[in-house]
């Protein structure tokens, strides 16, 4: 058998059990990473590289990554929002050392190289050399050199970018069924309220998987199931792409009612004397007129949508090596919010993030995998709740969404 892409020997040989099985090595393997880089975070996928808003004016810069590849994305004096890799021309430094500014022009510390805002060369220092002496050969040319430009988008907001000439157009990408639950939460002019940023210990594949995986919501996170935001019981489903890669889980907590599954089989999410000492953390209000409580959508590779309650967030997962991830949150309000509005929130905040009192689990379970995996590089995990397809269902007991990614990440990653 040989990889479809490359016609070698493949990297990875999956399971004939299909999406239902995922190979530990895929988490742990140096080479596979390698290939990921290439065929996901530079191929044929949009990416999030950041909000609109946060680069409002001309020359208003910030820098992000593609995978692992650094990026800066700029509006120019156009007000068009342009993107390209953050590595200087001449010897690959990066040329914005900072998270974000405002510039003219962008120049390289290492030799003095400036670019303009499309990131195209403008000059080389001492290119006509020193009196005469040194410089560049007369053939040299600013004009000939670039750095590597990624198209980019904008949609509700959010700016996606690639490095694909090719990869369709960004609302074909994500899907009707997905973009319309994009459009929903962000259905009108942004604020943005602050930032939380973590470093997770495992590869991020496995923060896909966590976030994708509506099975273990109420169960590992004791929060969401002790206070009744959220249970397996509630009204709510998943919704999955046909390529499988982007998900949208979501649910109703009015209809949480105390539920015999739950306390007959003693879960660790079935005490019901716990109570909150300020239970104004909780206040929220029906904000999208559905009843939905608490929606989490993704789209493939790194980009998740959540809305918690009134806590509206996008983070952008980053692979920082194999066994590391950078997990990195923008909180969201709108313009139209009143103070009230924003305070609470703000309040909300406090539920989800790297210290959040329902997701705080999160930035601990994928290390826990990673740990437990390293004798087992042959053996695969059991991905079989709800069945082994990946399709819509009407209930969150199901895996579908996760095995979705798999089925997505074989396609890319040619498995
Ligand atoms: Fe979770």
């Amino acid at each position: 058998m040989t990889d479809a892409l490359t016609n070698e020997p493949p990297l990875l040989k999956w399971p004939e059990a299909g999406n239902s099985r995922v190979p530990y090595r895929a988490f742990a393997d140096a080479e596979i990473h390698a290939a990921e880089q290439k065929r996901i975070f530079q191929g044929e996928t949009w990416q999030i590289l950041c909000l609109a808003d946060e680069i409002p004016n001309p020359g208003d810069y910030k820098t992000t990554y593609a995978g692992e590849t650094p990026v800066i994305v700029v509006r120019d004096e156009n007000g068009d929002i342009n993107a390209f890799e953050n590595r200087c021309v001449h010897k690959g430094a990066l040329v914005c050392l900072k998270d974000r500014g405002n510039a003219k022009t962008l120049t390289c510390v290492y030799h003095n190289w400036v670019y303009g805002l499309k990131g195209e060369l403008i000059s080389a220092a001492f290119a006509k050399g020193v009196n005469g002496r040194g410089g560049m050969p007369d053939d040299f040319n600013a004009k000939d050199h670039r750095m590597r430009p990624l198209r980019t988008t904008e949609h509700c907001g959010l700016v996606f970018g690639t490095f694909s000439e090719t990869v369709m157009p960004l609302a074909e990408f994500i899907g009707p069924d997905i973009l319309e639950r994009v459009e929903r939460v962000l259905n009108r002019p942004l604020r943005i309220l602050g930032y939380h940023t973590q470093i997770l210990n495992n590869n991020w594949k496995l923060y896909v998987e966590n976030v994708k995986d509506t099975y273990h919501a109420g169960l590992l996170h004791l929060f969401f199931a002790t206070f009744r935001l959220n249970r397996l019981a509630s009204e709510g489903g998943v919704v999955v792409d046909p390529t499988g890669g982007n998900h949208a889980s979501y649910s109703k907590r009015r209809t949480i009612h105390a539920n015999a599954e739950y306390d007959e089989s003693k879960l660790r999410a079935s005490r019901d004397d716990y109570r909150l000492a300020d239970p104004s953390l909780l206040e929220s209000f029906d904000e999208f007129g559905d009843g939905i409580n608490v929606q989490i959508l993704s789209v493939f590779p790194n980009f998740i949508l959540q809305q918690v309650e009134n806590s509206i967030a996008v983070r952008q997962i980053l692979p920082k090596g194999v066994g590391r991830t950078e997990l990195n949150w923008t909180v969201l309000g709108f313009q139209d919010d009143d103070e009230k509005t924003t305070k609470m929130r703000l309040k909300q905040a406090n539920l989800i993030g790297p210290a959040g009192y329902i997701s705080m689990e999160d930035g601990a379970v994928g290390n826990f995998v990673q740990r437990g995996i390293p004798g087992a590089l042959e053996e695969t995990s059991i991905i079989e709740m709800g069945g082994r397809d990946h399709i819509s269902d009407n209930t969150r007991t199901t895996e579908a969404s996760v095995r979705g990614f798999w089925a997505a990440y074989r396609t890319h990653m040619g498995l």
